[in-house]
């Protein structure tokens, strides 16, 4: 028992929020409630694989120490939790009562899908599931049809769901009469692409003052063709009264160049605050993981959202939420020169700016060792054109824009590697050897102008909410 704690308080990420034991996948029904976030998770509380699905709860005033909460719901006869949204119900349309929270998910039962409610009235930490679930069908041999996403909408509320490779809007007055609106096919990689957790969050636009409508959404590879990596997609546009109107000329593409960032789900803050994406990174294909630790899956570092114009599109940028930026190690790095730094800790963010003129990193390398007798080094590279992460034989390319400017950002966490180019308008998330205590980070200056290297090292306390 010894020996695992302390391989737990070795490999267990800080930044990022794991299950105390057990298995964990998609986030579900982000809200955040008088100043403190509430994060729901896909949860297997009796082991470290996939199944038994319930609804995990874990709550912050920073989206960075969690204070682990009662399980919220738990599998009944209407089958396993799966993922779903949770609204505030101000007016009590649904009949639990005026500012009811009211979770709106999917339940899977023999192999088929329905949705369910289930309301609180203490600020979402128990939950009663409603006596009439399920609220809505699949129709007859419609075998994926999950993930509901609602939002209020004018009077009442519009609901989005995943089924198979297109989404369907649906309305309704009540939370439990909903009728079909509309039926879209947003981009997918392959036309039998399956999309899962299907989300809707406005946007600002940077200095414009507006925000803009957009639409977040998980891919699957098909069934049993050619694969293609898990991704998940943005697309901006309207909300009208049959759904959703994507103007896709406006721009949207990949959230996240890596094939390991999934389920993303946000926390809709107020139009003017940047709304907070988080999702799931599956550890199942973590190099070295082996079968020994008791939890497995991590939520991603969260992302505050906002997007960018840059001529006729909109550019989705991305910030990680860290701690107070306080660095200990400081390295100044000349054109043409390489440094190294030691990495102490298996946690840490490390930030490059660049030196010249503008702030436009030109070409840079850097690679994480994670011990002397590492064969297995992680590398991103910074280059004229393109970002490319590469770890464990899984690469990952991305292509910068022209005029992409400003810092790269890598936060390394215990086994994950979050990189985040020309100030977050590039992303990219790959899974890791872990870093131990005798790890370094070589970077390479392939530019004109000299670069700064800032590490910022996870703190021991980090993780646990403090009492
Ligand atoms: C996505 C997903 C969802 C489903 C849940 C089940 O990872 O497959 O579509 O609701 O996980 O755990």
């Amino acid at each position: 028992m010894k020996a695992q704690e302390d391989a737990d308080a070795f490999t267990r990420p800080r930044w990022h929020f794991t299950p105390p034991s057990g298995w964990m996948n998609d986030p579900n029904g982000p809200i955040r409630l008088g100043g403190r976030y509430h994060l729901y998770y896909q949860h297997n509380p009796d082991a470290p694989v996939w199944g038994n699905l319930h609804w995990g709860h874990a709550s912050s005033t920073d989206l960075l120490h969690w204070r682990h909460e009662p399980i919220a719901l738990k599998p009944d006869e209407q089958g396993l939790m799966f993922t779903g949204s949770v609204v505030r119900d101000t007016d009590g349309t649904a009949g639990f009562g005026e500012g009811a929270l009211v979770a709106v998910f999917t339940q899977h039962l023999d192999g088929l899908e329905r949705q369910s409610l289930a309301w609180s009235l203490d600020g979402g930490q128990t939950w009663t599931p409603y006596h009439d679930n399920p609220v809505l069908e699949a129709p007859p041999g419609c075998r994926d049809f999950r993930d509901p996403k609602v939002i209020a909408h004018g009077a009442g509320w519009l609901m989005v769901l995943a089924v198979g490779s297109e989404l369907w809007w649906y309305r309704s007055q009540d939370l439990r009469g909903w009728e079909l609106a509309a039926k879209m096919s947003p981009p997918v990689p392959s036309p039998q692409s399956i999309i899962e957790v299907p989300d809707l969050v406005r946007v600002p636009v940077n200095g414009a003052g507006t925000d803009v409508w957009t639409l977040i959404y998980s891919v699957e590879p098909p069934r049993g063709t050619a694969k293609h990596p898990r991704q998940v997609r943005w697309v901006p546009g309207a909300v009208c009264d049959a759904g959703f109107a994507a103007t896709a000329s406006q721009g949207g593409g990949v959230v996240d160049a890596g094939p390991v960032y999934y389920a993303s789900l946000t926390w809709d803050l107020a139009s003017a605050e940047e709304p907070v994406a988080i999702g799931w990174m599956d550890e199942r294909a973590a190099p070295g993981r082996g079968g020994s630790r008791p939890w497995c899956g991590r939520q991603s570092i969260p992302r505050r959202l906002s997007l960018v114009q840059r001529g006729d599109a909109l550019v989705l940028r991305q910030r990680p939420v860290l701690p107070d930026w306080t660095p200990s190690a400081r390295v100044v790095i000349t054109a043409g020169s390489a440094e190294s730094v030691a990495l102490a800790r298996g946690t840490f963010a490390a930030r490059v700016t660049g030196g010249g003129a503008d702030d436009r990193i030109q070409a840079t390398r850097l690679r994480l060792e994670s011990g002397p007798a590492n064969t297995d080094p992680a590398s991103v590279r910074l280059g004229p054109t393109v970002l490319e992460v590469s770890s464990s034989g899984v690469d990952v390319r991305r292509e910068r824009a022209d005029a992409d400017a400003g810092d790269l950002m890598l936060i390394s966490d215990c086994g994950s590697l979050e990189v985040f180019a020309d100030a977050g308008l590039g992303v990219a998330s790959v899974l890791t050897p872990v870093v131990g205590s005798t790890g370094r980070m070589v970077v390479e200056n392939d530019g004109p102008d000299p670069l700064v290297v800032e590490v910022m090292f996870g703190a021991d306390d980090a993780g646990a909410e403090q009492p």
